[in-house]
């Protein structure tokens, strides 16, 4: 197995990436980009665009484009540094093509079926149930295993793809009785995978219609006031030291995100006091922490978003990168297989 070495360290290697939905929220940036930051200090890092993934809801040729750029741009904007870590597009290493081909032997119709994403495609985009959205954890296994990685750091929502990607490495070095492709984990600094909370009061935050379930790192001022004075709140606390309802709950895990554990304190006590009518306070202050930590990431977004021959030299240099990585080991792969050349 080959290890970079650091300063006299052995570097773990780190692969994640996100889909090019348009601009990221505060679910991307606490579920993977936060930890994809910290990570590049210490691990040899891979942190691409999964364009290829997009290529399941049909988006025109602009969008796609347009919407690659936002990603490269906030991944960058908020910290990540093309000297540290390798930022690619997945398409710039279409090698991760074959070996999705390769895995995809050993990738069963039942447990593709079974997997909790592809079940809420079939009932999110009933008219498109195409092949790509069944075969869509054996592309993000490749993703990884391409690189070796041995962690992947990712949002709550994708731990059962990792469990996926574990198997089919189990799978492939059992059928050729050799320990090729490495296992890898899900990861987050707080140990527990998390999933950020929509405004709406259900399910995770993610991008929506009217896009006011996430709060987007673009989001100006007044937009972020909006939509957190619109998040969904509760009656006020039933009584002293009762459980947080669900909403009461999402919006004090936005808090912990943003805010101090003071201010969290502070308002925990109110709750647990049984106290009355405080929610305008506390959503004009966790408007207030919100505002501090997005503007200035937003500023620096602003500032990338024209500078395209910057944008271009760092996703020629990350393609290189992950080249270097990627290409390898599907050449290996193949000779594992069985593919020799006969010139
Ligand atoms: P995607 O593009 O849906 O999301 C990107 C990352 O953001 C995390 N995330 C969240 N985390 C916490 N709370 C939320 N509300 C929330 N919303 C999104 C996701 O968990 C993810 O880490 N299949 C992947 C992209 C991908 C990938 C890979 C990831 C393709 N190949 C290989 C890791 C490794 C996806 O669709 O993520």
């Amino acid at each position: 197995m080959v290890f970079y070495i650091f300063a006299g360290f052995i570097m773990e290697r780190v692969v994640s990436g996100i889909r090019p939905t348009g601009n990221l929220h505060l679910g991307n940036y606490f579920g993977a980009l936060q930890n994809f930051i910290k990570m590049q200090e210490t691990h040899q890092c891979y942190f691409f665009i999964a364009d290829y993934h997009l290529l399941t809801t049909h988006p025109n040729p602009a969008d796609l484009h347009n919407n690659v750029k936002h990603v490269v741009v906030e991944y960058l904007a908020a910290g990540l540094d093309p000297y540290k870590s390798a930022i690619y597009l997945q398409s710039d290493l279409p090698e991760t093509a074959e070996m999705y081909l390769l895995l995809n032997m050993n990738a069963y119709l039942g447990e593709l079926e079974r997997s909790a994403s592809f079940k809420d495609k079939i009932r999110t985009q009933p008219n498109n149930v195409n092949a790509g959205l069944l075969t869509y954890p054996v592309l993000m296994a490749a993703d990884i295993l391409i690189h070796k990685a041995h962690k992947v750091p990712v949002g709550k929502d994708q731990e059962q793809h990792l469990e996926m990607a574990r198997e089919y490495v189990r799978r492939f070095n059992n059928m050729y009785g050799q320990e090729f492709l490495v296992e890898p984990t899900a990861f987050n600094f707080g140990e527990k995978l998390i999933k950020v909370p929509g405004l709406d009061g259900t399910g995770k935050m993610s991008k929506s219609e009217s896009g006011s379930n996430a709060i987007f790192l673009i989001d100006d001022d007044i937009t972020i006031e909006k939509k957190i004075k619109s998040a969904k709140t509760d009656l006020g606390p039933q009584g002293m030291n009762t459980p947080f309802s669900p909403e009461i709950e999402n919006i004090f895990l936005l808090f912990s995100l943003v805010s101090s554990p003071e201010t969290l304190k502070f308002y925990q006590e109110k709750w647990n006091n049984g106290e009355e009518k405080w929610y305008g306070g506390m959503k004009k202050q966790l408007t207030e922490d919100m505002i501090n930590f997005i503007k200035p990431i937003r500023e620096r977004i602003k500032d990338l978003y024209s500078n395209d021959e910057y944008l271009g030299k760092v996703l020629k240099h990350g393609a290189e990168l992950a080249q270097e990585s990627g290409a390898k080991t599907v050449r290996e792969m193949r000779e594992i297989i069985g593919f020799k050349k006969f010139y």
